[in-house]
């Protein structure tokens, strides 16, 4: 996403390389002169995450201390889940991570989507997230094209970024309720009666990981007459048999963005991170 970044922004490419030995170990080399520049970093943490993590952490550090001024982009911000503490005795790695980034060296972070704008308060230099939802709206209507669409939010936690995909779609909304064990991780979805027979479903979620959530969500849609059931994310993160497990659970299409490369990352977001990026001041 860098290069299309770059070339959105009319923007020079830093002549840099991540080099990994055999045993694992990362090296970063730059070759530009960046003294005094504003550099733009652009690294997605995803699986897995916490190579992509130090990588990022390695070339902002080294940039810095060559005298760059560091931005860092990063479409998938891992760790963004642990945003607080769930459990006694647990930690919270987002507030870590955010001080691991100011220690390497970031001065900014755009993210997209992240996981809840609490887990930005735990930056101690500006941050923003950038919204993917306008440019997955675009993409469902013109390639997926719902019958009779009704948008669904499979919890409470991701029903504003859900409702404003509705509201941009101009479809209905409906709110699950969903809970998860914090121990086992099992999802389970609350029984109400759903307004869905014979339409099609939208489940919009921010992150599709093991397809859990959106299993259980459509499972739930199905049951009640749904006639389609399709899941949209804006981080696919698909681990393990997460795609075997929305197959089983009828989901026939599945949508998300390339802040996570993969087979479904349709969604271009390169354009709504540059629009950000320019409205940005040194
Ligand atoms: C959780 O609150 C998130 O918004 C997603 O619903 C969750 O991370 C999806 O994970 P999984 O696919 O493993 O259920």
């Amino acid at each position: 996403m860098g290069r299309s970044i770059a070339e959105k922004l009319s923007l020079p490419l830093l002549g840099a390389e991540f080099r990994v030995f055999p045993d694992g170990e990362s090296k970063f080399t730059v070759s530009d002169k960046v003294s005094g520049k504003n550099v733009l970093l652009v690294q997605s943490t995803y699986h897995p995450a916490d190579h992509h993590l130090f990588q990022l952490l390695l070339a902002s550090h080294h940039l810095s201390e060559e005298g760059a001024k560091i931005t860092a982009v990063v479409p998938y911000l891992a760790y963004a889940r642990q945003d607080k503490q769930f459990l006694p005795g647990e930690g919270v790695t987002l507030g870590f991570v955010a001080h691991l980034m100011r220690s390497a060296g970031v001065r900014r972070l755009v993210t997209v989507d992240i996981h809840s704008a609490e887990g930005l308060a735990l930056f101690s230099f500006p941050t923003y997230s950038v919204s993917a939802i306008p440019s997955l709206v675009e993409y469902v209507r013109e390639n997926v094209s719902p019958k009779d669409p009704v948008v669904i939010s499979p919890d409470f936690g991701g029903s504003k970024r859900t409702e404003a995909f509705a509201a941009l779609y101009g479809a209905p909304f409906l709110q699950l309720a969903k809970t998860r064990d914090r121990v086992s991780g099992e999802v389970t979805v609350a029984d109400s009666k759903l307004e869905v027979k014979g339409k099609d479903v939208v489940i919009v979620d921010d992150i599709i990981s093991t397809g859990g959530t959106a299993r259980a969500a459509a499972e739930k849609v199905m049951s009640q007459g749904a006639r389609r059931a399709i899941a949209v994310c804006v981080h696919g993160l698909f681990v393990g048999s997460a795609l075997d497990i929305l197959e089983k659970a009828s989901v026939k299409t599945v949508v998300c963005t390339n802040t996570v490369p993969g087979r479904f990352s349709q969604v271009d977001v390169s354009d709504a991170v540059a629009s950000h990026l320019r409205t940005i001041e040194d």
